[in-house]
């Protein structure tokens, strides 16, 4: 057996009935940007979030970014992040020339740790973002209350977490605004690149439609200089078909979380993903945690198990945010990153980087697949500690 870090084949040939006629309708009539699927869509995932307005974006990474400059954050600006997250995150802020300030993740969750954003707040602080990783809603009930006393905006990456929840409510509701990818190995995903700007306030999602259209709101007045990131229509056709199943998608997900805990609940060594009290994960990826990750890591990948690493390198050890990358004058550096980071500045991220591993997770996984994948795992962990002790390197 081989199984696949994720399959997506199964959820095509779900929807492949109701979106090619539709892909047709548009290739006949050139109806690719804007028009009624991208409008329904727009509608249809605010309502499932909850919020009011969902603007459609080209991508994730647009979409924090559009959502950071729609709330006012400016050149200089500090925005605190945390340090483990796809590097999309830090980028956004980058390219408005604002400055990520990078903090620590708790050591259960891996999300962002309150206490740390707490200290890493100065005068010069205009928003946090929160990244719901891997499928699990951030603490906003801490974050929402700090934010609240010291005067900043939340801005939610919600990437990784379309339909999770926590105490305070779903995923992506939570902020002033929210940004999320559509991105094909998304919990939802396009056929391609897509994202959405969520939030409930009229002003912020208008700020968001003008700058994603070349800083217009009327054809040919540019008010701002913005950009062009639309979601086209041939995207917003599958993610109307998706979104009708994504419940059922997320459901099936949560049993093979469940699967994967009781498979994997006496393999000694291998640290299953808790879940946080109150949280209702949607379980974008299922992270585990071993020792000598990297062998455990390529073991598997012989034995035909996808796995994968989210994510090997903290932020502030990658090049683009020490300087010291090869991307030369377009590297983030000292100079726009605003700090000198160490090694052994975020020891959570740091450990937990080298431990971390991801399993194959997706929502058509079958019960035979886990078994094979959690078999494999106690297999190499166990041949692994054996070669430790006897001193093989
Ligand atoms: C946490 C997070 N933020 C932002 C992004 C950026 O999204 P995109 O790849 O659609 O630009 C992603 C996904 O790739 C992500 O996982």
């Amino acid at each position: 057996m081989r199984v696949p870090f994720i399959d997506l084949a199964a959820q095509q040939a779900e929807i492949a009935a109701e979106v090619l006629p539709a892909w047709e309708q548009l290739f006949a009539t050139a109806g690719f940007i804007g028009g009624d699927h991208v409008v329904g869509f727009e509608r249809e995932y605010a309502d499932f979030i909850g919020v009011d307005h969902c603007v459609g974006v080209a991508n994730g990474t647009d979409a924090v970014e559009l959502a950071l400059r729609a709330v006012g954050v400016r050149l200089g600006d500090e925005v605190i992040i945390p340090v483990n997250t796809f590097i999309a995150t830090a980028e956004a802020v980058s390219r408005i020339g604002a400055v990520p300030v990078f903090v620590d993740v708790d050591p259960d969750y891996l999300l962002i740790d309150p206490a740390a954003v707490e200290d890493a707040i100065t005068t010069r602080t205009r928003a946090i973002v929160p990244v719901h990783l891997y499928g699990q809603t951030a603490p906003m009930d801490a974050i929402i209350p700090l934010a609240q006393r010291h005067g900043l905006v939340i801005v939610e990456d919600a990437a990784q977490s379309q339909g999770a929840s926590s105490s305070v409510g779903r995923a992506g509701g939570l902020g002033l605004v929210a940004a999320t990818s559509f991105y094909p190995g998304k919990n939802l995903g396009a056929a391609g690149d897509a994202g959405a700007v969520l939030t409930d306030d009229p002003a912020i999602a208008e700020m968001v439609r003008s700058l994603s259209a070349h800083g217009s709101s009327v054809k040919y007045v540019h008010d701002r200089v913005g950009m062009n990131s639309r979601l086209d229509a041939v995207q917003a056709v599958v993610l109307r078909a998706k979104l009708r199943r994504l419940d059922t998608w997320n459901v099936a997900r949560r049993a093979a979380a469940v699967r994967y805990a009781e498979l994997l609940a006496n393999v000694p060594d291998v640290r299953v993903p808790p879940v946080r009290v109150g949280n209702e994960d949607v379980w974008h990826l299922y992270v585990v945690q071993v020792e000598e990750r990297d062998r455990v890591l390529s073991e598997l990948g012989a034995a035909g198990v996808g796995v994968g690493i989210h994510y090997p390198t903290p932020l502030h050890l990658t090049g683009a945010y020490t300087g010291r990358g090869s991307a030369g004058r377009g590297s983030a550096g000292r100079g726009s990153a605003g700090r000198d980071y160490q090694q052994g500045q975020f020891p959570v991220a740091e450990a937990a980087a080298a431990r971390i591993l991801s399993l194959p997770m997706f929502p058509h996984i079958t019960a035979a697949q886990q078994s094979f994948v959690a078999d494999c795992l106690a297999q190499v962990v166990a041949t692994v500690a054996r070669k430790e002790d006897v001193g093989v390197r």
